[in-house]
């Protein structure tokens, strides 16, 4: 082995990642794992993957670690192969010996359980803790932050709103001093397939069926239709980038199903798009949040961003108007968006443990 290369070997740390929820997103990220391998072992950074867990999977443990080639087989039938299975989450914990927990379970937008104590048990077994899953950040952001404080582990979420496109890392380091007064945004790609839809001739009914066709919208597709996902989202940017603590149940929320075709095409005719638009404008401690349909002129930036593409808009004190706009995202960028946290996460533990030498000579 060449010296350079042998010396970066040596500076590797290796974490045992568990992942909590085996579906689109954590699959994903094992491959993109796979993908990145060489990248991250250039940083430092190397991976076990010593847990996975799902409903039907059960808790499969492994502290040698899987073959992450075998992983993208693991099924309820062939779980065996993998690991063993422990009894239930505190003997997972207990038996692969996490330093991530990467939680992408199903959201439950009412309560956000069971993500909730999913991540507060990771937290406590001594992990660091990061989701794709927006309920835990809406239910309970401040208990897990103020929990990983205490741990001296982290809460990341990167992944739960606009998929991997760095927002909460963008105002967490960079515009760290600047204060949010306001946003708006197209956070919902079902709504926003359905409207383009509705431009291109077709009825809300035929639209939201093409939608559901080509796998953008679910099979029960109230939940995007009636605004919720849009709302979830929009209280999860208020919880922690403005700081101001906001129920789903507080967000104005009105949803696309009283948009008929004719409506849609009559507002194009007249230079304009409907949109569902999120809203959040902060008033001293408090804040107003809506989500509704609105007319905005072609020239909007919000109405050009069509089909799954989504956009956010910000107001703030020192920028006034910054705008993020994601282009036709896949599940590969919400797995990357928990990448990004894994290596958010492994530069502060080398910097924290380089800065404890130095003090320590
Ligand atoms: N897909 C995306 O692009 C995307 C983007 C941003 C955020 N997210 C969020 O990321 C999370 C995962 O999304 P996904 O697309 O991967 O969903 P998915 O394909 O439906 O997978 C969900 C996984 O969670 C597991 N699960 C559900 N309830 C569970 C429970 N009570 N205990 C243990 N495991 C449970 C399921 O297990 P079984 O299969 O065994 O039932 C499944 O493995 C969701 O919260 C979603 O809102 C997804």
């Amino acid at each position: 082995m060449p010296s350079a290369r042998r010396g970066k070997e040596q500076a590797i740390r290796t974490y045992k990642l568990c992942l909590l929820g085996f579906g689109n997103v954590n699959r994903a990220l094992v491959s993109l794992l796979q993908q990145k391998d060489e990248w991250l072992r250039d940083r430092g950074i190397g991976w076990n993957i010593c847990g996975v867990a799902s409903r039907r999977l059960g808790w499969v443990a492994n502290p040698e670690g899987c073959d992450p080639a075998k992983l993208q087989d693991l099924n309820p039938e062939n779980s065996g192969g993998s690991g063993e299975l422990a009894d239930d989450l505190q003997d997972w914990l207990r038996r692969s010996r996490p330093d991530v927990v990467f939680e992408a379970t199903s959201l439950d937008p009412d309560t956000g359980q069971p993500a909730i104590d999913y991540i507060r048990a990771a937290l406590h077994a001594g992990a660091h803790a990061i989701t794709a899953n927006k309920g835990p950040v809406v239910h309970a952001y401040r208990e897990l932050q103020a929990l990983a404080e205490v741990q001296k582990r982290f809460f990341r979420f990167e992944a739960t709103v606009m998929d991997g496109v760095p927002i909460f890392s963008l105002f967490r380091e960079s515009l760290a001093a600047v204060e949010l007064k306001s946003l708006r945004g197209i956070l919902n790609s079902t709504t926003n397939v359905v409207l383009s839809g509705m431009e291109e001739g077709l009825s809300f009914e035929d639209a939201l069926a093409q939608a559901q066709k080509i796998g953008v919208a679910e099979t029960d597709a109230s939940h995007d239709i009636d605004g919720w996902d849009a709302a979830v989202k929009v209280a999860a940017l208020v919880n922690v980038l403005m700081g101001i603590r906001l129920r789903i149940e507080e967000v104005q929320r009105e949803g696309i199903r009283g948009l008929t075709g004719e409506k849609v095409r009559a507002a194009l005719n007249r230079g304009c798009r409907y949109k569902l638009v999120c809203r959040a404008g902060r008033d001293g401690n408090s804040v107003t949040a809506s989500v509704r349909p609105e007319i905005l002129p072609i020239s909007d930036p919000l109405a050009g961003v069509s089909g799954t593409s989504s956009i956010v808009s910000f107001e703030t004190d020192i920028f006034p108007g910054l705008t993020i706009t994601e282009f036709n995202p896949g599940v590969q960028a919400t797995a990357y968006g928990m990448l990004s946290d894994l290596i958010g996460i492994a530069d502060r533990e080398k910097s924290s443990s380089a800065l404890a030498t130095e003090q320590e000579q």
